[in-house]
């Protein structure tokens, strides 16, 4: 083989785990969810990480909590993903049933995660109760990105996805969540659905960059649902701020193009082929 250097984009250097965990305290960290290739192609240029989220159960596939969702799933969208993000950290969800139960369980779900889809870390909803499960995937291999406050997949004990932190008895859980989630080796911490007041304290007290959604302009770094903030669902919460309006874009062409199909405008001659 030739000395020669052979440039593609697999060889940019990809943001890694502990590349996050420094830039605590320094530049914010730009955040955003994708589920599948040409999302992740586009954000991949913006973002120092991507999150395949399991919100993907119910931004994608219409269901009404992220309980449903698989490991199959998130492996499918996990590998989609990996194709189109060749430098941003990319972080998969491990779903609520696959880590919960003991260590190995969640050994077993997080190293099937990693060698299927070829992603560099994995995310856990987690209390302090998990600092067990965060310490044992940490030491083998597996860096964990942690997930306080608002935690999805509990919804059916929390009754709803109202912000958390209201009375000082759940925030101090809360904090204490984070410390002890910091403290288990996360490299990073997700704090969900909190007032600004709690998140900055969460902030203050980790020694890991935290990443806000609804919290703070204070945290390490942002995170949104990339379909919340492109708008592409009427009802979103608070915290979503649309960058764009992807439903009404998306409504117009498909209008226009449902008239030209009635109306036989479509397709012109620019779009059918005429051999000679
Ligand atoms: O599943 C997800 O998209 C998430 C973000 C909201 C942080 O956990």
């Amino acid at each position: 083989m030739s000395g020669q250097k052979h440039i593609s984009r697999q060889n940019v250097a990809r943001m890694t785990a502990p590349g996050i965990t420094a830039r605590k305290g320094g530049e914010p960290i730009v955040c955003l969810t994708a589920y599948d290739a040409p999302t992740a192609a586009i954000i991949d240029e913006y973002c120092d990480l991507i999150l395949v989220g399991d919100s993907v159960g119910m931004v994608v596939h219409g269901l009404n909590s992220t309980v449903g969702v698989t490991l199959d799933m998130m492996i499918l969208h996990g590998q989609a993903v990996m194709r189109g993000a060749h430098k941003a950290l990319v972080v998969v969800d491990l779903p609520f049933g696959s880590y919960e139960d003991s260590v190995s369980s969640a050994f077993k779900s997080a190293s099937r995660v990693m060698m299927e889809t070829g992603c560099q870390a994995v995310k856990i909803e987690s209390g302090t109760y998990a600092a067990a499960t965060i310490s044992y995937l940490t030491q083998r291999g597996i860096p964990v990105m942690s997930h306080v406050g608002l935690r999805p997949q509990s919804v059916n004990v929390l009754g709803g996805y109202r912000a958390r932190g209201r009375d000082q008895k759940v925030a101090a859980e809360i904090l204490n969540n984070a410390v002890a989630a910091a403290d288990a080796g996360s490299f990073a911490i997700v704090i969900e659905g909190v007032n600004t007041q709690l998140a900055d304290e969460v902030t203050k007290a980790v020694n890991v960059p935290t990443i806000g959604i609804g919290a703070s302009k204070n945290c390490d770094g942002q995170i949104l649902v990339t379909p919340d903030m492109l708008g592409l669902f009427e009802r979103t919460p608070k915290f979503v701020k649309k960058y764009e309006d992807l439903k009404g874009i998306t409504e117009r062409a498909v209008k226009t193009y449902a008239d030209e199909v009635k109306s036989r405008a479509f397709p012109s001659k620019q779009y059918t082929y005429k051999f000679k």
